[in-house]
């Protein structure tokens, strides 16, 4: 009985990990399978954690550098080590790692190292190196996540052509970086690597950043990134990168123009998308159907066309964000113990961890224009809140966009220091169906950025007290 489980989780990313710990916490014999040799998946080894290392690391440097010196904290020489701030981000990753690791025994989760193959919808077969093995399950969830893009002719070596995963672990500053692809990936990793010396110049193929944000708040977000020092080359296709003995080239054209152009650097990321990744699962032999774009199609239980096989995460449609693959995890898991389970997509924040950072939850302006519904708008700059003043860091506004005749909140758009954070409680506000009143109403802490929602949910009604 010892490799006969209630539910096996392929894949030991956020969304899998959680989905292993929620279905073992109510009571299902379970494991999780992950081919990695670390479990974390995506997310924890080479996405959001190292990133996130990176940006507070670079951003602490870039401080030390351009700002200390006029607050009074005078350094005599300032030196970038790049090994020694990539073993602290590698450390970083390790202890999260093992944390996860620690989840697992404390939950008695089996945690099998190798790569699953589904053989049927009862049996699945794990390979690690020449070892073979054999589990049965009732059900399966599919965990497996995504793997980063390319274009056509370009291929990723993770040397001087590199995704996300080589953009983590360079070993030393690249005098320039081309970056394909303005969203997430592109502006925080060309963040760091701007903070840290390089210039960075961000080819996108759309006439704006960040596609899917609320309009207004990009071309905010791309002001400030100018200002910061990244060039962007906008509207722009990418036509071929090609390595030379010292630098690559990367021809672009103008969508608008047809103006041809090319650029040298020493190292490019390329940052233009990711696919869900199912490979070598026996999908189509399993008849488990999958979409146009490559994502499993499940129905509103996130079960797959094969009844007792799930999928959740990247490997499904909607955002690739960890937090709804957790979301998504916790919900098959209590569907698999009877109870009922559900996400609600509706309210699912997206943060981009630059600075400053860029937090929303619900509709854009566009979408509410597209769907014919009044809205009212209430903004507020952090260069009138005053915790924002004293640290002077005042780019950016809070938008809050609301149901003209009900007040309800219907998107909530930030630009500006910590909001990454902040975006919680607006998320919070959503999921109780609160109004920009109830908002208005709550007392906020002063001095705290958070004020800068309260005095924007104020602006809904004209009404906001110090701007
Ligand atoms: P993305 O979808 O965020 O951005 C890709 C960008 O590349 C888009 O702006 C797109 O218009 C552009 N693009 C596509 N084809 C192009 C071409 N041929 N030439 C020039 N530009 C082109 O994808 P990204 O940044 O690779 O991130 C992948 C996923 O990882 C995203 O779904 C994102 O949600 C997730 N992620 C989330 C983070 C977070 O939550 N902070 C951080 C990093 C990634």
């Amino acid at each position: 009985m010892e490799n006969n489980f209630d539910v096996i989780v392929i894949g030991g990313g956020p969304g899998g990990y959680v989905c292993a710990i929620r279905a073992a916490q109510l009571g299902l014999k379970t494991a999780c399978i992950e081919s990695r040799g670390a479990l974390g998946g995506t997310c924890l080894n080479v996405g959001c954690i190292p990133s996130k290392s990176l940006l507070n690391l670079s951003e602490n440097y870039q401080n030390a550098k351009k700002d200390f010196n006029q607050q009074g904290i005078e350094i005599g020489s300032l030196n970038l080590n790049i090994k020694k701030m990539m073993s602290a981000k590698d450390k970083s990753v390790q202890i999260l790692t093992k944390g996860v690791e620690f989840l697992f025994k404390k939950n008695k989760v089996t945690y099998i190292k190798g790569k699953g193959v589904i053989f049927s919808k009862n049996d699945i077969v794990v390979y690690e190196g020449e070892n073979k093995k054999s589990y049965k399950t009732k059900n399966i969830v599919i965990a497996t996540g995504s793997a980063p893009a390319s274009l056509p002719g370009i291929e990723i070596n993770e040397k001087d052509i590199v995704s996300s995963t080589g953009a983590l672990s360079l070993d030393k500053t690249p005098s320039k970086l081309i970056v394909i692809g303005g969203g997430y990936i592109g502006l925080e990793m060309g963040s760091v690597w701007s903070r840290l010396g390089t210039e960075v110049t961000v080819i996108e193929y759309l006439d704006f950043i960040t596609p899917g944000m609320d309009k207004e708040i990009s071309k905010e977000f791309e002001k400030i990134l100018t200002k910061q020092g990244i060039k962007f080359k906008l509207n722009s296709k990418v036509t071929s990168v090609k390595s030379g003995p010292k630098l690559i080239s990367v021809e672009f054209v103008n969508n608008k123009t047809s103006k041809k152009e090319k650029l040298e650097a020493d190292k490019v990321l390329v940052a233009v998308g990711r696919n869900p990744y199912t490979e070598g699962l026996n999908l189509s032999k399993m008849g488990i159907k999958k979409d146009k774009k490559g994502r499993i199609k499940v129905n509103n239980k996130l079960q797959t066309s094969v009844n007792n096989i799930y999928a959740i995460g990247d490997v499904i449609e909607g955002p690739m964000l960890a937090h709804k693959a957790e979301e998504e995890g916790i919900a098959v898991a209590e569907i698999l113990a009877g109870q009922t389970g559900h996400v609600n997509y509706d309210v699912i924040p997206g943060v981009i961890y630059t600075s400053p950072e860029v937090a929303s939850v619900g509709k854009t302006e566009e979408q509410l224009k597209e769907s014919n519904t009044d809205y009212k708008i209430g903004k507020f700059p952090f260069l009138a809140n005053s915790r924002a003043k004293v640290n002077n860091k005042t780019d950016g506004f809070v938008k809050v966009l609301a149901d003209s005749k009900t007040d309800k909140i219907l998107g909530v758009h930030i630009i500006g220091p910590h909001c990454g954070d902040m975006i919680a409680e607006m998320a919070l506000a959503m999921e109780f169906g609160a109004s920009a009143e109830d908002i208005a109403r709550t007392c906020h802490a002063h001095p705290t950025h958070t004020e800068a929602i309260k005095e924007a949910a104020l602006a809904v009604d004209k009404r906001a007290i110090h701007f």
